[in-house]
């Protein structure tokens, strides 16, 4: 069974207030969207394997480390879950991102895939799936159905917040997934939001509605 990992970091804590906040607007909500993205993939990355390499220094050789393993793959799960992109990838650079685009329909709360690009070799990278809000649960689980029936074997999950019904069905469909999370949150509502949650993600990041 997946692992489920609440960060506790005071920093991510902290911010992850003023994101829940109503009366955040766009510019503060995205800043801080991206800053929760990067602190947490500061704790992902804890455990990357590194090798020892030699460079040289202006005055002597040392041996050092470099990151070693698997190359990364960043998969925004659209279009919420591009609000945590850029956070993600001032700190990894060199990782590849592909896009997986799905919608909840508002009556069956059922995921309906439009679009769908990814890198050509993400058989071979360590993929992280980005979604702030994991709800019931829907559209991570066909995201990830959808990376591992094109070749995808090492996929994790990061999310700003987390219904327990949403973690209980990832674990269900998907056992080899280990979550990531800023907040788990209390329950769903009758309208699949997350209470106390932070109300609507892609709107609260694009302005709409
Ligand atoms: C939201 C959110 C997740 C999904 C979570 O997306 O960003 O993708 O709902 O709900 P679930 O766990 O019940 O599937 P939404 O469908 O509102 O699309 P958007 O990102 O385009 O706003
Ligand atoms: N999607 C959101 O954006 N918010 C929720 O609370 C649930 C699904």
């Amino acid at each position: 069974m997946g692992k489920v990992y609440v960060f506790d970091h005071p920093l991510i804590q902290h911010k992850l207030t003023y994101i829940r906040d109503k009366n955040t607007g766009t510019k503060a909500f995205r800043e801080l969207v991206d800053e929760v993205s990067a602190l947490m993939m500061f704790e992902i990355t804890r455990e990357l394997p590194l090798e020892e390499v030699e460079v040289e220094t202006p005055v002597a050789t040392a041996k050092s480390n470099v990151l070693a393993g698997k190359k990364l793959g960043i998969i925004p799960i659209l279009r919420a879950g591009l609000g945590m992109v850029d956070g993600i990838v001032d700190l990894v650079p060199a990782a590849k991102i592909g896009h997986v685009g799905l919608y909840r329909d508002p009556e069956t709360l059922m995921p309906v895939e439009y679009y769908i690009k990814l890198p050509s070799d993400i058989h071979e990278r360590e993929l992280i799936v980005t979604d702030p809000m994991l709800a019931t649960g829907g559209s991570a689980i066909e995201a990830i159905h959808s990376l591992k029936k094109r070749g995808a074997t090492h996929i994790r999950l990061m999310c700003l917040i987390a219904a327990p019904e949403g973690v209980e069905a990832v674990q269900e469909a998907h056992p080899d997934i280990d979550i990531y999370v800023a907040g788990l949150d209390e329950k769903l509502n009758e309208k699949g939001y997350i209470i106390p949650g932070l109300g609507d993600a892609g709107d609260r990041l694009f302005g709409t509605k």
